[in-house]
């Protein structure tokens, strides 16, 4: 069976929303991420300070989610602590990866947010709009669709919202919801069903949207969210394909990164595989996280003296390691990073230097820092060692002279970002709940 047939017998399973594909592609949908940088045309240590301003937001976002308020913030920030935390209040975004897809009939084109870690798909919504942050393309308007749709509490994509993003009343007949992203991003509005056009010639149809009339954050360009997570509601499973990959073309390049959805989603048998790990917790948003598990870390020959529960979920479902879309530079429990910074320093042996106007904790001077010679790095995940190359991990700043580690150190979970992804085939497979891996050239793909 072709995946998109599979997934209208999979969502009468779940007693899903039944999306409907017109045009039945046989190798799936290829899309085209941007990078939220690359508009304003962010490079060099700029970019790296913008990364690192959202990396800490993110982190500190998702857990946020996991349980406290954001504001009791748990992320121990280094250098540029106080200016991430000051910079959030004007600048919430933490947007990362953009992706370009259209929504309606006629189809409108619509930039949003690719997130891996929720489930949620959202626009910023003329129903009217009572608050929008600004956005470059035209706001999508219900009334000027023809496929726009209200979606009742009694269905079952409603109840998948659960609480508390739910906010269905009894004399209510349509479906409110609210969702905070704990970074300062927020949407609040009606949940509906709507086409959606996915590339050039897929056509989506009764997928649940939310339609958002008071929006908080603003996105970096984008006028929504795509959340991809493992929950109901994200797009994956609304396709109900099982596996999508994607690729992130170099941190510092402009190129942009492919994202596949359905059987155009393959690896070579060369490709390496990690399972997922579920979140004993069954706390709502948690359950949207890919977890996987983290045994260790090799600095040259050595495995770091690294207690294996430090990247652990608790039975409480605390802790533990994520992959994510939305965070640049992988955090690392301190007590890990700590001892990562360590082994490098050891290793490196130049003086150590300021990183703070990058909102990076561990820096070498060198005055040819693209030149430093760092040693062999390796994540050992269960089943799946991963090799970091240089580029993956070290962040230069020719200007200042330094060439830094481009990871950060967080309280309360660690989370496998997109810096240390990049040239690297990754592929979800939902199906065999594995994350799988390659090397691979990006913009090649
Ligand atoms: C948004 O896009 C416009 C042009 O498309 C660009 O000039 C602007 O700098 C971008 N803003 C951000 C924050 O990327
Ligand atoms: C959806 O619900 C809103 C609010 O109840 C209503 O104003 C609108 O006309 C409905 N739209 C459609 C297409 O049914
Ligand atoms: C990107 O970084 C790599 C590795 O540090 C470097 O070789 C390359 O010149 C950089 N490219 C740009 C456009 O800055």
């Amino acid at each position: 069976m072709a995946p998109f047939e599979v997934s209208i017998l999979l969502c009468l399973l779940l007693l899903l929303p039944c999306v409907a594909i017109s045009s039945t592609p046989n190798r799936g949908v290829r899309l085209e991420l941007t990078h939220a940088d690359d508009r304003g045309g962010y490079a060099g240590a700029e970019r790296v300070r913008r990364a690192a301003d959202r990396t800490h937001r993110r982190v500190n976002g998702l857990l946020g989610a996991v349980g406290k308020p954001s504001s009791t913030a748990r992320l121990r920030i280094d250098g540029a602590g106080a200016g991430a935390a000051a910079m959030a209040a004007v600048h919430a975004s933490t947007a990362t990866y953009l992706v370009h897809i259209a929504i309606g009939t006629p189809p409108l084109p619509l930039t949003a947010v690719l997130d891996t870690g929720s489930d949620l798909i959202w626009t910023q919504c003329d129903a009217p709009c009572r608050r929008c942050f600004p956005q470059p393309s035209p706001l999508y308007a219900p009334a000027g669709s023809a496929t726009y749709a209200n979606v009742s509490c009694r269905t079952p994509m409603c109840q998948a919202l659960q609480s508390p993003w739910s906010r269905c009343s009894a004399p209510d007949p349509g479906c409110p919801y609210y969702f905070s992203y704990g970074d300062g991003t927020s949407t609040d509005g009606v949940l509906a069903t709507e086409t959606f056009t996915l590339g050039s010639d897929t056509i989506v149809r009764g997928v649940a949207f939310g339609c958002g009339t008071e929006n908080l954050g603003g996105t970096d360009n984008s006028s929504g969210l795509v959340g991809m997570g493992r929950g109901p509601l994200s797009l994956v499973s609304q396709l109900g394909i099982t596996r999508f990959s994607y690729c992130f073309t170099p941190f510092n390049a402009t190129a942009a990164s492919p994202l596949f959805l359905g059987s155009s989603a393959s690896l070579s048998s060369a490709a390496k595989s990690t399972p997922f790990v579920p979140n004993p917790s069954g706390a709502l948003r948690k359950s949207s996280y890919y977890y996987l598990s983290l045994e260790g870390i090799t600095v040259g020959d050595t495995l770091l003296p690294i207690d294996p529960a430090v990247f652990q979920l608790t039975p409480m479902g605390d802790g533990g390691l994520i992959i994510d879309s939305g965070t640049t530079f992988t955090a690392l429990e301190e007590r890990a990073f700590v001892v990562l910074a360590r082994a490098l320093a050891a290793r490196v042996r130049l003086p150590l230097a300021s990183g703070a106007h990058l909102g990076l904790s561990l820096c070498f001077g060198a005055a040819a820092p693209e030149a430093v010679d760092v040693p062999r790095l390796v994540f050992h995940f269960d089943g799946a060692d991963m090799e970091l190359r240089r580029e993956s991990y070290v962040v230069e700043d020719r200007g200042a002279g330094v060439a830094c580690l481009g990871m950060v150190s967080a309280r309360g979970m660690s989370v496998l970002g997109s810096m240390q992804q990049q040239n690297m085939h990754v592929l979800y497979d939902l199906d065999k709940g594995v994350l799988s891996f390659e090397p691979a050239k990006c913009g090649e793909l």
